[in-house]
C-alpha cells in the first residue's frame, strides 16, 4: 500500500518570469485552482493520505492555501455562499499534508533526498507539480497498481517529439504488457545521438527507498545540479524499475503556452463558465 507523496516545489519556476518572481509557479490557476491542488486531490483520489511538500524561500503561500481559514470561513457562512464555503473548507480537509525546506536549489534528486526521514522505509510517489494529468483513473493509481503487480519501483513515461527529448529523459524500454513495460536504462537530456528511445519520464515517479543510499552517492550532473534521473538509472540497470505509458491529458504548467493550453482547454470544460467560454472563444477565433 502507498500511503505517502511527495511533491518538489523547489524550483526558481524561470521558465514563468516574470509571473513567478513572486508567486510559486505551483500557484499558477488551470481556470480558478492552483496547479498544486490538482495535483493533492490526485494523490487523495489514489489513496495516499501523507504527503510532503518540498517548498523554499517565498512558498509560504502554498501552505496558506492548504490551511484553515477562519476569517475567510466566517465571511462565507451565510446562504447563498454554502457552496463556495463547503469548498474553502474541503482544501484544508484534503490530506495530512507536511512541509520541508530545500535550503539550497541543488537539484530534484537533492529535493528526494531532503524527503528521507518522511518517507522512512516505505515505497513513496514523486508527483511533479509542473506536470498536471486529468485521467479517468489518476496517474498516481496507475503506477500504484503496476507497483502492486511487479513489486517495483515505476516511472509514469510518455513519448515526447524527437526535436524535444534532448530537454527531457530518455529511457531504454522494453514492453512486458499492455501498456507497462521494463525500464532497464535511462539519461537526462541527452546530447543528439546518445537517446535510447522517445520515452521520457513525464510527471510522475513510484520510489522505493532503495533510490536514497544511490542520490547519496549522485554526483551533480546535466545542468549542475544532482539529477534523480542519474540516481534512477541505477535502479533500472539493476532491473528493479518498470514504466506505465500512463492514461490522461497532461498539461506542462511549467511553461508559458503549457498555462495558456492548460486555461484554454480546462476553461471550456468548466462547470461554471464552459458553455459561456466556448461560446466566446468561436467569436474570438474568427478574428485570428
Ligand atoms: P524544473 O527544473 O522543471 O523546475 O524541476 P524549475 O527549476 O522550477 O523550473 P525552471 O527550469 O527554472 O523554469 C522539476 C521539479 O523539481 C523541483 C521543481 O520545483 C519542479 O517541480 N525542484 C527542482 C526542486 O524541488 N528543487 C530543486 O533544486 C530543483
Amino acid at each position: 500500500m502507498i500511503r505517502k507523496a511527495v511533491i518538489p516545489a523547489a524550483g526558481f519556476g524561470t521558465r514563468v518570469l516574470p509571473m513567478t518572481k513572486a508567486v510559486p509557479k505551483e500557484m499558477l490557476p488551470i481556470v480558478d485552482k492552483p496547479s498544486i491542488q490538482y495535483i493533492v486531490e490526485e494523490c487523495v483520489k489514489s489513496g495516499i493520505t501523507d504527503i510532503l511538500i518540498i517548498t523554499t524561500r517565498g512558498k509560504e503561500v502554498i501552505e496558506d492555501h492548504f490551511d484553515k481559514s477562519p476569517e475567510l470561513e466566517r465571511a462565507l457562512d451565510k446562504p447563498g455562499k454554502e457552496n463556495l464555503l463547503e469548498q474553502v473548507k474541503g482544501i484544508s480537509d484534503l490530506a495530512n499534508i507536511y512541509y520541508l525546506r530545500q535550503k539550497e536549489a541543488k537539484g530534484l534528486g537533492h529535493a528526494i533526498l531532503c524527503a528521507k526521514e518522511f518517507t522512512g522505509n516505505e515505497p513513496f510517489m514523486v508527483l511533479y507539480p509542473d506536470d498536471v494529468i486529468f485521467g479517468e483513473k489518476p496517474v498516481a493509481l496507475q503506477l500504484i497498481e503496476a507497483y502492486n503487480e511487479f513489486g517495483k519501483a515505476c516511472v509514469g513515461i510518455k513519448t515526447v517529439a524527437p526535436e524535444a527529448i534532448s530537454r527531457y529523459s530518455s529511457l531504454k524500454v522494453e514492453n512486458l504488457k499492455d501498456n507497462i513495460y521494463d525500464v532497464t536504462d535511462m539519461i537526462e537530456k541527452p546530447a543528439k545521438g546518445k537517446e535510447f528511445s522517445l520515452y521520457s519520464i513525464l510527471g510522475r515517479c513510484l520510489l522505493t527507498p532503495d533510490i536514497y543510499p544511490i542520490l547519496e552517492e549522485t554526483k551533480p550532473g546535466a545542468g549542475g545540479e544532482i539529477q534523480l534521473t542519474d540516481a534512477m538509472a541505477v535502479l533500472a540497470r539493476e532491473g528493479k524499475m518498470t514504466g506505465v505509458d500512463f492514461i490522461g491529458k497532461r498539461y506542462d504548467m511549467g511553461n508559458k503556452l503549457g498555462v495558456m493550453m492548460a486555461n484554454i482547454e480546462q476553461g471550456v470544460l468548466h462547470n461554471e463558465i464552459g458553455e459561456d467560454f466556448k461560446a466566446y472563444l468561436k467569436e474570438f477565433v474568427k478574428t485570428l
